[in-house]
């Protein structure tokens, strides 16, 4: 018998069809076939793939626009494999509104013989509760799960609403709630990194670690998702999401298993300890030209960057700073994890030489992933002096090619597996988190595009820290 409890969201069926709602959409062209196709190519996908859409769209019309959504995403793609990723298509059109449309997905996924559907949102979030009950009117809540695309929700009220729509039809483990960035390699990463190395463990605490800083930045600006974008600005976007999901595997204790609910838990209770961001720990930003993006509203002070420091109140972390900053029109991009760890306690040799600079474990989490610790070698010469080298490694090289997030993510999805998901209470703390800081928005300042944003965000450091230029 198994020492551990089992576990309620393991074991589901895997799926025998996808349903792509939002299928002639932005992240079905971007994200969505091109995954598919990668499925395709591994052997990973034998399920037919419905999509549905309000469009008129035929079906033709439909897979031109799936081929060339791949075409664009993959270098060389195969084109057997892109056949084989056509013939499992299909289209339903259909207004969301009419009984007609849910009943005609219904008696679709009846002549596939399907009893275990995914349910995929890639639609705006304010159709999500539409959706969900409309499944349910005709019974497919009890045939499949859904997979809800982010924001869930913009703050700590709408998220607990929509979660309880969603579970007023679907049961917790079968609602499967997409953050990418939990299905990024290199964020994995993170976790096996930690927990298979022994060196890191003892050192992993607020005795020898001074700081944490997390960037994600981008050189691009909204890129014509401005009247998108404009409502929701980079808290919500990034940092409610991607970066605390990060934060949680940079400070979480070891899982008790490797199943969903274990490390969940572990999540869970990092977002526990973790106060909500006050007013005055955050620095909002906006590039230089955002307010002439085609869909921003006149005079907008939505944030294309926001900076702010958190803590974490437990044993290991507490009196620790946690840097976390993201945005738009920056200087490079990079996604990026630090860990600065303490100076030594004093000069070994020399007193009036030049302090060395502090060991880092960098994570680079973004394109050409690795790590790199940032130590201290003797200086050639008579001196007992040091200074900084780098032992890095670069992950593709050393490992080789790795699965895209969503390939991964819509993999798991099909197979019933929920642990690259978030849960319901790790969503809903996050958004306590930045609640403070969601309803009482600092000034906005304007940044250069090609900046690191906004001068004031050193503001929000201690004393003797600041921001590290990621590595890319
Ligand atoms: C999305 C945000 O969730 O993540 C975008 O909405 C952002 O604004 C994107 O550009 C970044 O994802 P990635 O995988 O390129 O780091």
């Amino acid at each position: 018998m198994s020492r551990l409890p089992a576990d309620p969201r393991v074991d589901q069926p895997a799926a025998d069809a996808l349903v792509l709602f939002g299928a002639t959409g932005d992240l079905a062209r971007r994200k969505l076939f091109p995954a598919l196709y990668q499925l395709t190519r591994h052997g990973e996908l034998d399920v037919p793939v419905i999509g549905v859409a309000r469009s008129d769209w035929t079906d033709d019309r439909f897979c031109a626009q799936a081929r060339s959504s791949i075409e664009d995403a993959v270098t060389d793609p195969d084109p057997a494999v892109v056949d084989r990723v056509m013939a499992r298509l299909h289209l339903i059109g259909g207004d969301y509104a009419d009984r007609a449309t849910w009943e005609g997905l219904r008696d679709a996924l009846d002549s596939h013989d399907s009893s275990q559907a995914v349910f995929y949102m890639a639609i705006p979030p304010g159709m999500f509760p539409q959706v969900a009950t409309s499944l349910a009117s005709v019974g497919l809540n009890e045939r499949g799960r859904i997979v809800v695309e982010k924001p869930f929700g913009r703050d700590v009220g709408s998220a607990v609403e929509l979660n309880e729509t969603l579970h007023s039809v679907f049961p917790e483990e079968r609602i499967f709630r997409i953050d990418h960035y939990l299905g990024k390699e290199s964020v994995e990463a993170l976790l096996v990194f930690r927990f298979s190395n022994t060196l890191l463990e003892p050192v992993w605490n607020r005795r020898y670690v001074r700081s944490i800083q997390v960037t994600m930045s981008e050189t691009i600006g909204v890129e014509g998702r401005g009247a998108f974008y404009d409502e929701i600005g980079a808290l919500r976007d990034v940092l409610q999401n991607h970066l605390l999901q990060v934060v949680s595997l940079l400070a979480m204790e070891p899982p008790v298993g490797p199943s969903a609910q274990f490390l969940h838990d572990e999540q869970a209770k990092v977002f526990a300890a973790m106060r909500p961001i006050e007013p005055d720990e955050v620095v909002r930003g906006q590039y230089v030209g955002y307010r002439d993006e085609p869909g921003v509203a006149d005079g907008s002070d939505t944030e294309t960057f926001v900076a702010a420091r958190l803590e974490i109140d437990s044993w290991r972390w507490a009196g620790v700073p946690w840097y976390v900053r993201v945005g738009k029109g920056l200087a490079a991009s990079a996604i990026e994890a630090v860990v600065e760890f303490q100076p030594p306690p004093r000069l070994l040799f020399d007193e009036s030489a030049t302090p060395p600079d502090r060991n880092l474990v960098r994570f680079r989490l973004g394109s050409r992933d690795g790590v790199t610790f940032a130590l201290q070698a003797k200086t050639p010469g008579p001196d007992l002096d040091s200074q900084p080298v780098d032992v890095a490694v670069d992950f593709e090289t050393a490992l080789g090619e790795r699965q895209g997030a969503y390939e991964r993510l819509l993999a798991d999805a099909l197979a019933g597996s929920p642990r690259r998901f978030a849960r319901t209470d790790v969503v809903e703390h996050t958004w306590r988190v930045v609640q403070p800081a969601l309803d009482a928005p600092s000034a906005v300042h304007p940044y250069f595009r090609g900046s690191w944003g906004p001068a004031e965000a050193d503001r929000i450091l201690v004393a003797g820290d600041h921001w590290f230029v990621p590595t890319v």
